[in-house]
């Protein structure tokens, strides 16, 4: 890195007038731009102004001394580089300042080469530490950068999941109901039960997952079984009912799905343990697939389906409170009872449209 010390002002303070123009002189001839003061609260105003790199100060002076002028513009600038002249008698003040951030001190009477030199020091040490806060401000920039650049991208990620789901869901839906919104109303319903139910926000993603790809078992069973107008033989509902498993098989592969499983391995589970795959009862189900059992046979009698017509929402949601505790959990119906009507009227239109 190159080292830009372009800035050669130097402010110089000293009660003795002849001290002042002997160091103005000496500087000026080394190529230094010099402003000079009195005392140090002349040298302070002076400072506060011009804010020079380099400052060199006397110890001993009236109205203001060297010490409490370092103090103060420290506090106002704390790379300025400042000097100390002292004589023998100070010595003790001098080391003093050291502690308060002074540079260096120089004894009088000053050996003006010695003098150059630990100016020319002082004004690279402030160089440093200058360019080490500019790049440790550019570093903290970057990060903050890459932190909000990486924070967008795992959003739109989640976002393209998310409509991939969707899209998944309603191919499924299509090839079996001919509609594809069925999986979207009951997400929409099964979330606010869910919620009704004080079900943690951080289990959400997980059921809502499970609720999209519910019937996605279905890949595996035949159009001629899938797709018969008539009802099925017990051959044919052998292989209807292995979709919850074909499902499970396919979700748990995948990673990022497999919070899925319970909802798509279980949704056809019933609270009085008459249900498939494996029959479980009670809480034992999990407790996205009962939740999903509600929002599922909601949206099936609430709308129309090619062998039963749909009823309006209220008759709906009485049918399956007639139901709590044979096919479903008695406390999720509860929940569900909790959702306000027109939530549910909200949800429909919005995931038909
Ligand atoms: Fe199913």
């Amino acid at each position: 890195m190159i080292r830009k010390l372009a800035d050669r002002r130097v402010l110089i303070v000293d009660d003795d007038r002849q001290v002042r123009r002997v160091l103005g002189e000496f500087f000026a001839a080394n190529g230094y731009t010099c402003h000079s003061a009195a005392n140090g609260q002349e040298g302070l105003a002076s400072f506060d102004a011009e804010r020079p790199p380099l400052t060199v100060t006397d110890m001993n002076m009236p109205v203001m001394d060297g010490l409490e002028l370092l103090k103060q513009a420290r506090t106002m600038e704390p790379d300025a580089a400042i000097l100390v002249l002292t004589g023998m008698a100070d010595v003790q003040t001098a080391i003093e300042s050291l502690k308060y951030g002074a540079y260096d001190f120089i004894l009088k009477p000053v050996n003006m080469d010695e003098l150059l030199i630990v100016a020319e020091r002082a004004l690279e040490h402030r160089q440093l530490l200058l360019e080490r806060r500019e790049y440790h401000a550019l570093l903290e920039r970057r990060v903050g950068e890459a932190t909000r650049d990486l924070a967008a991208t795992l959003r739109e990620l989640e976002e393209t999941y998310r409509s991939t789901l969707e899209a998944l869901g309603s191919a499924i839906d299509t090839r079996d109901l001919g509609t594809q919104a069925h999986s979207r109303r009951v997400r929409g319903y099964s979330l606010a039960i869910a919620r009704s139910h004080g079900v943690p926000e951080a289990d959400m993603s997980d059921l809502e997952h499970g609720v999209l790809l519910h019937d996605i078992g279905k890949i595996g069973i035949p159009d001629a079984i899938l797709l018969k107008p008539g009802p099925l033989t017990p051959a044919e509902w052998k292989i209807m009912r292995t979709h919850p498993t074909v499902g499970r098989d396919l979700v748990a592969k995948i990673p990022f799905l497999r919070g899925a499983v319970p909802v798509v391995y279980h949704h056809h589970e019933r609270w009085d343990g008459t249900g498939y795959p494996l029959g479980l009862k009670g809480e034992a189900i999990p407790l996205g697939a009962r939740i999903f059992a509600v929002a599922d046979a909601f949206d099936a009698m609430t709308f129309d389906r090619p062998y039963s017509r749909a009823i309006d929402l209220d008759s709906a949601r009485a049918e399956i409170q007639r139901s709590a505790a044979t096919h479903f959990d008695p406390g999720v119906v509860q929940s569900f009872v909790g959702v306000p009507l027109e939530l549910l009227e909200e949800i429909r239109r919005r995931s038909t449209e």
